[in-house]
């Protein structure tokens, strides 16, 4: 088997156009889904997923990412003399440890390739994970551990999948699969937004990919794609000519964090799933319906 994936590089440079002006001063990904933001169960997945190191593509005014991942001290203290432990606790998970976590600045928005590009010289010559956290998932097993344990049975290249709904295709990454059987399959092929009537299945690709350093050669000369992006589905697509891909149809639900509607459905759904606060929220709901 090849090497262990330790490494997760995790795009979050995005403007957040569709739940804006909400996430024009707090980074899309910083927004609560709940009462935690969505990095905080981002972060909370690659480490159930076995990651080491995370490295965060950022943009300009989003230190506060940063800031989020660091101790704030004055609250830590203020918490712990109130005898706040649990909340303390909450706030003290999100924390680094020392070096656990890069962060690189992507200075120009030149796309998802770009972005993953950026972090070459951090990932070295290792597989790694890449996570786009605005889409939240839930799932018994972490998401990034399915992908994982697909990776130790099969190698090569690992992209998660999700059936789109009717008539989204054309929104996302679409892949090919060789035949399908069960929910880990080859691929044969894959498009960036394909036009609708010529998606070539209705697998969309949702946000957690398992790939090999040698993306990056490709990534350094890709040019550019759909919407005049350097796209990762490009590069991936070259890298599939020498290199295996499978997909997996993982076990779970996921909620696109970067839209209203979905960052609404998340915060109903997880508050739902919270043993603390169902009975209330559910009550809360029941009665605006
Ligand atoms: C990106 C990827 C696309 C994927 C999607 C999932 O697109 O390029 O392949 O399906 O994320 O959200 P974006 O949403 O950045 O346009």
């Amino acid at each position: 088997m090849g090497k262990k994936v330790r490494k997760a590089v995790l795009p979050v440079a995005g403007l957040g156009t569709r739940v804006l002006p909400g996430a024009k001063t707090t980074p899309k990904n910083l927004l609560n889904v709940v009462d935690r933001p969505i990095l905080s169960y981002v972060v909370a997945e690659a480490r159930a997923a076995g990651i080491e190191h995370l490295i965060f593509i950022t943009g300009r005014g989003q230190g506060v990412i940063e800031d989020y991942f660091d101790h704030h001290v004055e609250l830590e203290t203020q918490l712990a003399a109130k005898g706040k432990t649990d909340i303390l606790a909450q706030v003290r998970r999100d924390v680094g440890q020392p070096g656990e976590m890069s962060f690189i600045r992507q200075m120009a928005p030149l796309g998802l390739g770009h972005a993953i590009w950026c972090a070459r010289d951090v990932i070295g010559d290792e597989p790694f994970a890449v996570m786009l956290p605005d889409m939240l998932m839930a799932a018994k097993r972490a998401p990034l551990a399915q992908a994982v344990d697909a990776y130790e049975k099969v190698g090569g290249n690992i992209i998660v999948v999700e059936p789109a709904p009717e008539g989204e295709t054309h929104k996302y990454g679409i892949v090919a699969l060789e035949k399908q059987d069960g929910r880990l399959n080859r691929m044969t092929g894959m498009v960036e937004k394909p036009p609708l009537g010529t998606e070539p299945s209705n697998l969309f690709i949702s946000g957690r990919y398992i790939l090999q350093p040698e993306i990056f050669g490709i990534l350094q000369t890709q040019g550019r794609g759909a919407g005049g992006e350097i796209q990762l589905t490009d590069a991936m697509a070259g890298l599939m000519t020498t290199q295996d891909f499978h997909a997996l149809e993982y076990e779970g639900t996921t909620f696109d964090c970067g839209d209203k509607i979905g960052l609404l459905r998340a915060n109903v759904a997880f508050a739902l799933a919270r043993p603390d606060i169902a009975d209330e929220a559910r009550a809360a709901i029941k009665a605006l319906l």
